[in-house]
């Protein structure tokens, strides 16, 4: 099957001071549609800058990356920005909502933003699934660190994005907390097809992912997929 997304020689270099740092090294790798990849390795390895690069967030130094067939480094700043509001959905360690806005209102300011009008079966059907509908006309700061994110994952899929983008999600989280939003994580994105790269250093975490990339020093150093060990 086609790639969804796949990387060639994908480098990102930092100046930092006199010396440079390749954040990421010559990294070449696809990613299915619908598949649910684990990135993880040791700290300052690399994984949040592939995951910036691959989503465009930040523009590598070098080396392409190529979504549905087509060439990003052929796009400009407002292409990028457009391709990752329709097609890309972000979740972070940090929930980042918006904080004078109701968790309703900030699961559909994607759409807002995109001038569409929502689809309010869909996400009505999200909201149902992440369990919170009980909870989304109050504003962030009434609510939990677990209800949050929940409410960042509809809002990251509020736009049914074919892959979702997420660092460190439940890095914030109590275990048990955690473990409900990466269930949750998986359970949405089996459910509507969604591509799932999530970044984490946790092993438990990594572990229920169809496949596993490790990085060191910017590089691939392991590709493994669910069975490889069998
Ligand atoms: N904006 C930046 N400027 C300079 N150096 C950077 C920048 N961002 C990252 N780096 C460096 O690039 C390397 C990779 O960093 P990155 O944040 O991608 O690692 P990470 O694997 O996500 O680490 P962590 O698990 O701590 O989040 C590190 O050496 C880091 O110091
Ligand atoms: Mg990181």
């Amino acid at each position: 099957m086609a790639n969804i997304i796949e990387c060639h020689a994908l480098t990102k270099e930092y100046l930092s001071g006199e010396s440079v740092v390749k954040a990421v090294d010559h990294i070449s790798v696809g990613f299915a549609q619908g598949e649910f990849c684990a990135i993880t390795g040791p700290s300052g390895s690399g994984k949040s800058t592939f995951l910036h690069t691959l989503s465009s967030l930040e523009n590598p130094t070098s080396g392409r990356v190529i979504y549905g067939g087509e060439d990003l480094s052929k796009y400009n700043d407002n292409q990028l920005s457009i391709l990752r509001r329709r097609r890309f959905g972000f979740v972070f360690q940090a929930y980042n909502l918006v904080q004078e806005l109701t968790g309703y209102e900030n699961i559909l300011l994607p759409v807002m933003l995109d001038k569409k009008k929502p689809d309010e079966k869909y996400i009505d059907k999200l909201i149902d699934m992440l369990g919170i509908g009980n909870r989304i006309g109050h504003l962030p700061s009434a609510l939990s660190g677990g209800q949050q994110q929940r409410i960042a994952i509809a809002r990251a899929l509020a736009n049914k994005p074919s892959i979702l983008f997420a660092d460190e999600p439940t890095g914030n989280l109590d275990g048990k907390s955690g473990r409900e939003v990466l269930s949750l994580l998986k359970y949405v994105s089996r459910e509507f097809g969604i591509t799932l790269i999530l970044v984490t250093h946790d092993l438990g975490v990594a572990e229920q992912a169809q496949r596993v990339l490790t990085l060191a020093d910017g590089k691939i150093i392991r590709d493994s997929k669910v069975g490889d060990l069998a």
